[in-house]
C-alpha cells in the first residue's frame, strides 16, 4: 500500500549561527565547510522541539487545506523531545485543533523520519490523514566545547501530511546494535541524583559513522535493486543531511549524477530526524519536485539504524 504526500511544511529557530560564530573552539569556516558542506545552522533559544514541530505541522496542514478532524495519526520523530513524557506528538494535538488521534513519538535518531513514514503507511486508512513530523533541538544536548560535534548539528522541524494511495511506494527500515556505540545521547539510566540532564552530551565517533553511512546507502540501493528498482529509475534522492562528503562519495561510488541529490546542509547543518523532512519541504517549495517523479528518501544514524522510503509522487 502506498502513501501520497498532500502537504509539507518546515520551521527553524530564529537564531542563525555561522561557522565564524564559534569563537571558543579551535576551528574555522574553511575546516567546517570543506569537511562537511555546512555554512550555518539555526540554534534554538526559546524554541522547543514541540514549538518547532507545531509550526512545521501547521504549515503542512494549511498547505494541504484539509479537515483536521480527519488526521488520525500523528508521529513525531525526535531524539530530543521537550521531556521524557508527554510525547511531543501529544502536546501539539490541541494547538493543531485535533481532538483525537493516535499520537506518539519515535526515537530512531537521524533515521527517525523514514521509519515514521514506514509506520504511518501501515496505520493510515481510507478517508483519513496521517501527519509525520521530524523535529529536533539537537543543540540542547551539544557540548559547545567539543569541536568534533558542536559545529555539525542544528535545530529545526519538517512535516508531511499523508493520505493513502495506490502509487508505487516501498519502505525499508532496519537497525543493528553496534558494539562500538557511536552516538551516546543522554538517558535516564545515566542520571545520578546529583546530575541534571544538562550534564549529558552527545558523543559521536564521526569517522566510524561516516563509513557506516556509505554502507547504509549501499544496503538501501541493494534492497531497492532486489525489488526491481535501479538508480536510473530514481529522479531525486533526498538523503539525511549529515555531511556533503558522504553524498559526494555515494554519487561517485554508484555513478549517480550529483544533480540528483537534494542538499540543503549548507544552511541547516545536521538536524537529525528533521533533516529529510525539511529538505523535502524545500524541494517541493522550490518546484524541483514534480508530479510523476520517483523520489528516494534515505536515513541513517545512531542505533545503528538506516532505511529508506521510495515513492512515486
Ligand atoms: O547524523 C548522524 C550521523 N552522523 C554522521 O553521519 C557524521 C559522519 N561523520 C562526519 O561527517 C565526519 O566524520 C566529521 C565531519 C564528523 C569529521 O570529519 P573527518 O574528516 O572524519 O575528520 P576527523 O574526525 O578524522 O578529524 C580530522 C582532524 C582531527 O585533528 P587531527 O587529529 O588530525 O590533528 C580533528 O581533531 O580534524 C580535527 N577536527 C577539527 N578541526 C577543526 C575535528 N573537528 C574539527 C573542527 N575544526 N570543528
Amino acid at each position: 500500500m502506498g502513501i501520497e504526500i498532500i502537504g509539507t511544511g518546515s520551521s527553524h529557530p530564529k537564531t542563525i549561527c555561522t561557522n565564524n560564530d564559534f569563537k571558543n573552539i579551535e576551528t574555522s569556516d574553511e575546516w567546517i565547510y570543506t569537511r562537511t558542506g555546512i555554512k550555518q545552522r539555526y540554534l534554538a533559544e526559546e524554541e522547543k522541539t514541540s514549538t518547532l514541530a507545531l509550526e512545521a505541522a501547521s504549515c503542512a496542514i494549511s498547505n494541504a487545506n484539509i479537515d483536521v478532524s480527519k488526521i488520525k495519526t500523528v508521529i513525531v520523530a525526535t531524539m530530543t523531545p521537550d521531556s521524557f513524557t508527554p510525547a511531543v506528538a501529544s502536546k501539539i494535538l490541541k494547538p493543531l485543533g485535533i481532538e483525537r488521534a493516535m499520537a506518539f513519538d519515535m526515537n530512531v535518531a537521524c533515521s527517525g523520519f523514514v521509519y515514521a513514514l514506514n509506520v504511518a503507511s501501515s496505520l493510515i486508512k481510507d478517508d483519513e490523514y496521517a501527519l509525520v513530523i521530524g523535529s529536533e533541538c539537537v543543540s540542547k544536548v551539544l557540548d559547545f566545547n567539543d569541536r568534533a560535534t558542536c559545529v555539525l548539528f542544528g535545530d529545526g522541524a519538517g512535516a508531511v501530511l499523508l493520505k493513502k494511495s495506490n502509487n508505487n511506494c516501498m519502505f525499508y527500515s532496519t537497525s543493528k546494535t553496534d558494539e562500538d556505540m557511536i552516538i551516546e545521547a543522554p538517558g535516564l539510566s545515566q542520571i545520578t541524583t546529583e546530575d541534571t540532564l544538562t550534564n549529558f552530551k552527545l558523543l559521536m565517533k564521526g569517522t566510524d559513522v561516516f563509513k557506516f553511512a556509505l554502507d547504509a546507502f549501499s544496503d538501501c540501493l541493494e534492497d531497492l535493486s532486489n525489488k526491481g528498482i535501479s538508480v536510473n529509475d530514481i529522479d531525486m534522492i533526498i538523503p539525511h543531511q549529515a555531511n556533503k562528503r558522504i553524498i559526494l562519495s555515494v554519487s561517485k561510488r554508484y555513478e549517480i549524477d550529483e544533480e540528483k541529490f537534494f542538499l540543503n546542509i549548507e544552511k541547516y547543518g545536521n538536524t537529525s530526524a528533521a533533516s529529510i523532512a525539511i529538505a523535502l519541504d524545500e524541494a517541493y517549495k522550490s518546484g524541483r519536485i514534480k508530479k510523476g517523479m520517483k523520489i528516494l528518501l534515505v536515513g541513517f544514524g545512531s542505533g545503528l539504524s538506516w532505511g529508506y522510503c521510495f515513492l512515486e509522487i
